[in-house]
């Protein structure tokens, strides 16, 4: 039996954040479910007795509060889950420069602000393992969220790149790249539309859930997993092959 670790999941009010949450705690870690939704947020963290704590992932003061208030609590951060993110579905002709820029607001100074923040703690600990909730519509090159996509490409260039600076301090970074999943947000929107196209390219003829997903990033959170680093685990039912 190994110590209890200490896990922060980022958007883990729902959909694929959610998935994720319950699975840590499932391999017996604490888990703080960190979201703008904290209504949502207290519902999961009550099922798998976490923490809930309001966040917004792309407010600097926000980030330093909530991690400063984990490490108040536990006196440890181990695992990492950046997994918040905005999904837009924006045609080119359609996508203006606001949009643009708040979308790598959340998505990619969200995944800086989180994983400089608790990254610290981590090295302090010599322990960590950080993983990002990449997408494999950079694979795909999925039409209608250009900027979306290009945000999920930095998140694979930045985890490539950082694995180099913060494995001597025992600390991995690994992204998890689902296909089309079927979370609360897709489920909203016309992402929805997209699992008539992809279904049937996949290697199973169904709709990939939230829980599809959570085995792979606890894989790659686990101590089991300390020689992989700087790596994407594309997990998409067969979607994509490279
Ligand atoms: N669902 C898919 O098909 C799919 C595929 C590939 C990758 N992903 C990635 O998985 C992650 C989760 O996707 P999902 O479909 O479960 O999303 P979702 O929209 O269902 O849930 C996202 C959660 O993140 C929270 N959130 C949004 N902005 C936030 C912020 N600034 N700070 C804190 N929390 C914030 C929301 O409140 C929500 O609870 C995203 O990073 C997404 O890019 C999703």
């Amino acid at each position: 039996m190994t110590e209890q670790r200490v896990a922060i999941v980022t958007g883990a009010a729902q959909g694929i954040g959610a998935a994720i949450a319950r699975e840590l705690a499932a391999d017996g870690h604490k888990v703080v479910v960190a979201d703008l939704n904290l209504e949502g947020a207290s519902a999961v963290a009550q099922e798998i007795d976490g923490v809930a704590k309001l966040l917004d992932i792309s407010d600097e003061a926000a980030v330093a509060r909530v991690v400063g208030e984990v490490v108040d609590e536990f006196g440890r951060i181990d695992i990492l889950v950046n997994n918040a993110g905005l999904v837009p579905f924006t045609p080119w002709e359609k996508l203006d420069f606001a949009e643009w820029k708040r979308v790598f607001d959340v998505n990619v100074n969200g995944l800086y602000l989180m994983t400089k923040s608790a990254g610290d703690v981590m090295a302090q600990g010599g322990y960590g393992r950080i993983v990002n909730i990449a997408s494999n519509t950079f694979v795909a090159g999925t039409p209608n969220c250009a900027h979306y996509v290009a945000t999920k490409g930095a998140y694979i260039g930045f985890t490539r790149a950082l694995a180099g600076e913060i494995g001597k301090h025992g600390i991995t970074i690994n992204a998890v790249a689902p296909g089309i999943i079927a979370s609360e947000g897709v489920l909203s929107g016309p992402h929805a539309d997209g699992f008539d196209y992809v279904v049937p390219m996949q290697a199973f003829a169904r709709r990939g859930v939230p829980s599809d997903i959570g085995p792979a990033v606890a894989f790659l959170a686990s101590e089991k997993a300390s020689w992989i680093t700087g790596q994407t685990l594309v997990v998409d039912g067969g979607h994509t092959r490279n």
